[in-house]
Formats: C-alpha cells, sequence, structure tokens
C-alpha cells in the first residue's frame, strides 16, 4: 500500500550547497529557497548554525535567514548546539535540527564528540526548542554504512533514534549519508525500529544517490509508511565530513516517480526544473538529475 500524501522536505539550499566549494552569494541562495517555495515545496531547510571554520559555504547564515524568513514555508536551520540555537532563535527560527550519529567514526568526524557525547550535547537544545514551541528534527547519520566501519548494525541504530526520542525529537529523518543503502536493508531498518516503538509515521527517510538508489530506498520505504521525504533540487549534495558522500535523491526525480504513482505533492514540476537549472548554471556543472536533465532538453 501507497500513502495517497507525501511531505517533502527540500534540503537543496542546505546539504545540497554545504558541500559547494566555490562560495555561493547570499543573494543567489536566497533567490534559490524563493524559487524552491515559488514551485509548491512547503518544507525549505535553509541553512546551519554551525561554526563556520566547520562549513564555510553556510558561514552567511545570519546574512541569508532575514532574507526569506518572510516566506509562507516552513525553514527548518540545522543547528548542533546552544551556541547554534542562540543564534537561529535570535532571528526568529521556528523549526531546527539536531544531528546525531549512529557511528562514533562520523561522530567525531563531524561534530567532534562521541555519539553519547552529542547526544549530550543535544539535550539542551531539543529542551530549550521545545519549551519555546520550536518543533524541532533529530537527523541520525550513517544509518546504513558508514565510510570507516563498513556496515551498521541495526541495533545501534535503533539506540540512537530511541534516545533521540526519548529526548523530545518530534521527528527523526533516517540519513543514508554515503548513499549505500539498498531496499531490503531500508525495510528491515524500519522494521527494527517498529519494533522498537518508532513506528514510521515518525519518520523521514533521507537518501543520498551515490549508487543510484535513492529513488529505489524511496519506494521502499513509502510502501512501508514513510511519507516523510528529504529531496535535494537537482540532486545537489554531500557531505563536507563524509568522503565519499554525493548528492542526494533529486527533488525532480522524486516528484516524477510519486506523480506517475499518483500521489500528489502540489510541486510545480517545471519551474522546479527551471530553478534547478538556473541553479546549475551558478555552480557550473550541469544537475546530476535525471528528470532535469530529461525535461531540460523538451
Ligand atoms: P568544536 O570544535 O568541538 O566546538 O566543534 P567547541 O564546542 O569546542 O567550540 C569551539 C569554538 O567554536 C568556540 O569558539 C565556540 O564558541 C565556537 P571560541 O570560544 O574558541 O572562540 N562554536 C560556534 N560558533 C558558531 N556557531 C556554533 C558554534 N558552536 C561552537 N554553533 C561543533 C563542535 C559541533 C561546533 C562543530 O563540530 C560543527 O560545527 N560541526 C558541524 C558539522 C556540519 O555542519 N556538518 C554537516 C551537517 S550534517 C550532514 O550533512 C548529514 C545530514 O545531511 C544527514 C545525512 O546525510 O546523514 C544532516
Ligand atoms: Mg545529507
Amino acid at each position: 500500500d501507497l500513502p495517497t500524501r507525501v511531505r517533502i522536505h527540500e534540503v537543496g539550499a542546505r546539504d545540497g550547497l554545504q558541500n559547494e566549494k566555490a562560495t555561493v552569494p547570499t543573494e543567489i541562495k536566497a533567490e534559490f529557497i524563493r524559487r524552491l517555495a515559488d514551485a509548491g515545496l512547503t518544507t525549505i531547510e535553509a541553512t546551519s548554525f554551525v561554526h563556520p571554520k566547520w562549513v564555510p559555504q553556510l558561514a552567511d547564515a545570519e546574512q541569508l535567514f532575514p532574507l526569506v524568513g518572510d516566506l509562507p514555508v516552513a525553514l527548518p536551520v540545522l543547528v548542533p548546539n546552544v551556541k547554534g540555537l542562540d543564534r537561529a532563535l535570535a532571528l526568529g527560527a521556528r523549526r531546527v535540527a539536531v544531528f546525531a550519529s549512529a557511528t562514533e567514526s562520523f561522530a567525531k568526524a563531524n561534530l567532534n564528540r562521541t555519539v553519547d557525547e552529542a547526544l549530550a550535547m543535544f539535550e539542551p537544545v531539543v529542551s530549550r526548542a521545545k519549551a519555546e514551541s520550536v518543533q524541532v528534527r533529530g537527523y541520525l547519520s550513517m544509518c546504513f554504512g558508514d565510510p570507516w566501519e563498513g556496515a551498521v548494525p541495526l541495533p545501534q541504530v535503533v539506540k540512537v533514534c530511541r534516545a533521540l526520542l526519548d529526548m523530545g525529537c518530534d521527528e527523526l529523518s533516517l540519513g543514508d549519508t554515503i548513499g549505500v543503502a539498498t531496499p531490503g536493508h531500508v525495510v528491515a531498518l524500519l522494521a527494527a525500529l517498529d519494533e522498537a516503538g518508532v513506528p514510521p509515521s515518525a519518520l523521514g527517510v533521507h537518501f543520498h544517490d551515490t549508487y543510484g538508489q535513492a529513488l529505489s530506498n524511496t519506494l521502499a520505504a513509502l510502501q512501508q509508511g514513510v511519507t516523510t521525504i528529504d529531496a535535494s533540487a537537482g540532486g545537489l549534495g554531500g557531505c563536507p565530513y563524509a568522503k565519499s558522500a554525493t548528492g542526494n535523491l533529486a527533488t525532480e526525480d522524486l516528484v516524477w516517480m510519486l506523480r506517475g504513482l499518483g500521489i500528489d505533492t502540489g510541486i510545480d514540476l517545471g519551474r522546479l526544473v527551471a530553478t534547478s537549472a538556473w541553479m546549475a548554471t551558478h555552480l557550473g556543472r550541469p544537475s546530476p538529475s535525471r528528470t532535469v536533465r530529461a525535461l531540460s532538453h523538451e
């Protein structure tokens, strides 16, 4: 059975751009977000309030957020700690995301913490956000495979998911940071989570397309009842702290599949493709999305 409605969590402006070497001007980022909203996306992750030395591309968060804050869409932002939360709240952010890791190697590389130290760092972030009625998403990276540790055991993932939910996160997003997941693994993880009291309704899925599996994995997740799907316009993306992380699932590829399945997203695919084609000219290379390429040549 497939859901009739799907919520797309657009991450192009954050996950999509964070790994770009050349600095994208703040005005272009704002225009990107505005055009994504115009194309019908309603949840658009805008930026990260992290240490500027760790992610230089997003060092302009303070300048960018006010340029898009008036849009009638949800604009979640990443915050790793209370300092990041303070910065986000000062600008009026109403949705934040913390980002944990299922593996020790990536926790160290991405957050300079052990898994448990990172969770301890998030705890005051989540409780403060909740006290201010700010919605909190909990990302969990390396849910399937890790570039240093290989395949990640299911119980390890389940344990950190439970910790994030028990902390008060409103929803989780299961990250396949390096794109190694396959549909059978997705089904197995969702079943293990369900058994541990984490139902598909509490989950989003966040696939990277490194091995071309992102869309197949998404279909598997939809069939298991997941209705929140992360995607990145034009298939932009990667993580600076995970070697071999490439582009996210392209929003256009997702919309094309959902349309074919009769699942309405309210997204104007033409406008979205035009937005990604426009962004590609700014980044100086064509979009890796098959749908963007196909529809750009029409
Ligand atoms: P640290 O070096 O351990 O930081 O980094 P610290 O707590 O020791 O503080 C050191 C200095 O940083 C201090 O300044 C702090 O004030 C400052 P000093 O006193 O030395 O002058 N600082 C900050 N400044 C601005 N904003 C902040 C902030 N926090 C501390 N928020 C830290 C720890 C978490 C800060 C660092 O590791 C970091 O910023 N990491 C972010 C990495 C990141 O953004 N990665 C990409 C996002 S995750 C991802 O892409 C995966 C995902 O897409 C899902 C998937 O695909 O799996 C979500
Ligand atoms: Mg990601």
